[in-house]
């Protein structure tokens, strides 16, 4: 299931910054050349690695870990009903991403981008949470520190935009995304629910962890937004910076 972002208040801060020299460790990829969607793969997969610990030059922070400082969902009916609002969340893991394939294709000015990754390591969001609610009919309340680990999680990210020009310089900036984060499992661990009281609090942990599917499909549109918005931020820093040439030369 795709969440679509609509990010149109983001590009309205994002101006095309003028160019900057792409640091020659990243590769480059020749749109004539035979094998673009390889080229870019290997691209990509060098890129998380450059931007790993970020990049001054790029204005881009680090990526692993990435730190979101603030999530909140909140699902007001169905089975999982909570509150949960995550503070200085951390999340580990995301250079451990293996690229699989890239389809990249330009059509009038239009681009869309699609990637294929897995993750052979957990992701793991380390937060200071609070939560209210029920789950399943039981009740669940705490504040403290959690540890939601996602098993090896498969990603599709679906990047659209458009080549726009500024000055006469050709840049691509995209403006839309789906993103679909699909880990094999879920393991929770919330620190002091029910003000500390432990068997409650160790009952409810293992109760999340027996039912993780119902729980991680209330968590999964937060999470995947969270990672969406970082993915085009990052994408976009890049982009608006270094010319469509310098990335695709002829
Ligand atoms: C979070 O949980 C995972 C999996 O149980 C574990 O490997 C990791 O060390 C934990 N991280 C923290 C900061 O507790």
């Amino acid at each position: 299931m795709y969440r679509i972002l609509s990010l149109s208040s983001f590009l309205m801060v994002l101006a095309i910054a003028g160019s900057v020299q792409l640091p020659s460790e990243f590769k480059t990829c020749s749109r004539s050349a035979g094998n673009v969607n390889q080229c870019l793969a290997d691209a990509i997969q060098g890129g998380i690695a450059i931007l790993t610990k970020g990049s001054r030059s790029l204005g881009v922070l680090p990526i692993d870990p990435l730190l979101v400082t603030e999530m909140h969902i909140n699902q007001g009916s169905g089975p999982v009903s909570i509150k949960l609002n995550f503070k200085d969340l951390l999340i580990h893991g995301v250079s451990n991403a293996k690229i699989n394939s890239v389809t990249f294709d330009v059509n009038n000015k239009l681009c869309k981008l699609i990637l294929h990754a897995s993750v052979y390591s957990p992701i793991n969001l380390v937060a200071q949470y609070s939560i209210d609610g029920k789950v399943l009919v039981l009740p669940i309340s705490g504040h403290g520190n959690c540890n939601i680990s996602l098993a090896n999680p498969e990603a599709k990210v679906e990047l659209t935009g458009k080549e726009v020009t500024k000055d006469g310089v050709s840049y691509v900036i995209f403006t839309g995304l789906n993103f679909d984060l699909n880990p094999q499992r879920v393991e929770m661990h919330f620190d002091n629910l029910f003000n500390g009281d432990k068997t409650l609090g160790d009952n409810m942990n293992r109760f999340l962890n027996e039912n993780w599917k119902e729980v991680y499909s209330e968590l999964k549109s937060p999470i995947e937004k969270a990672f969406g918005i970082t993915i085009l931020e990052v994408t976009n820093r890049i982009f608006s910076k270094v010319p469509a040439e310098t990335i695709f030369p002829a």
